[in-house]
């Protein structure tokens, strides 16, 4: 697999919160992780805007991964055939679009289909350890934030930021239902919540990756709060966090 390119923000460095002489001016990697209908993926890319970080969706990585097996045909038992696709596809991220093999699958990776067969790719320790080789070589030198199940507790254990994000089953499955409902995908409710907890259970109970807080990450409900809130309380504990890491800090 060729290393991914991630989508670079440098939207208004000068409005970033971070003081340079804080966290110096290298690599510097924010973790962001959840379960899925947290709301990480649109607060995460609003915190890299906001700080003027580059961001990464691991997420959409899994995703291409699984589209590139159903239109190779693979048999989701053979996990050998799997890992061999996941080898061989390249996958670039150009703005908000996501690219796979030069071909934009931005919606392509979102639709039903490869939510429910992601599973097996998610759970193949071959192609988790491809797509965490490739993130860790994509944050190289960069100031980033990356969003996904295992970045703060497995891909970077040493990040200098990590933030956990969740809300409660209702409200996840609240806001999934109207995210699909908004791209014309017919779903009731209860179909939309008992998809999220056999999701919930499969990414907890994994092998490999399985979701779970870093020790050292900072948990943040967003239940009950806008987005522009949740990016506000994550500005404040990168800042926080920033400080109390600065060498120069009294
Ligand atoms: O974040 P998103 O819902 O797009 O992720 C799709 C799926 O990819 C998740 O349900 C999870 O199973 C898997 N995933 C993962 N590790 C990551 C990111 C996503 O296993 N770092």
């Amino acid at each position: 697999m060729r290393p991914t390119q991630v989508t670079e923000r440098r939207n208004d460095p000068t409005s970033s919160p971070l003081d340079e002489r804080q966290w110096g001016d290298g690599e510097l990697v924010i973790t962001i992780d959840g379960p899925a209908g947290a709301g990480k993926s649109t607060v995460a890319r609003g915190l890299a805007a906001r700080l003027g970080f580059a961001f990464l969706d691991t997420g959409a990585m899994y995703r291409s991964v699984t589209l590139g097996c159903l239109r190779q045909g693979v048999s989701w038992d053979d996990a050998s055939a799997i890992g061999r696709v996941a080898g061989r596809v390249e996958i670039r991220f150009e703005g908000d679009r996501v690219l796979l093999d030069g071909e934009d699958v931005s919606a392509a990776i979102r639709s039903t289909e490869v939510t429910d067969h992601i599973r097996w790719v998610a759970d193949n320790a071959e192609v988790r350890a491809l797509l965490g080789g490739l993130q860790r070589r994509a944050a190289v030198g960069m100031r980033i934030v990356t969003e996904g199940r295992d970045q703060g507790s497995e891909v970077f254990p040493d990040a200098a930021c990590k933030i956990f994000l969740t809300a409660s089953p209702e409200t996840r499955a609240r806001r999934r239902h109207a995210e699909l409902a908004a791209r014309g995908q017919a779903a009731t409710y209860a179909e939309v919540l008992s998809a999220q907890i056999r999701r919930d259970q499969e990414d907890a109970s994994r092998p490999v990756g399985a979701l779970r807080p870093a020790d050292d990450a900072v948990i943040v409900s967003t239940d009950g709060l806008s987005e522009e809130q949740v990016i506000e309380r994550l500005v404040q504990i990168v800042a926080a966090r920033a400080l109390a890491t600065d060498p120069n800090a009294e």
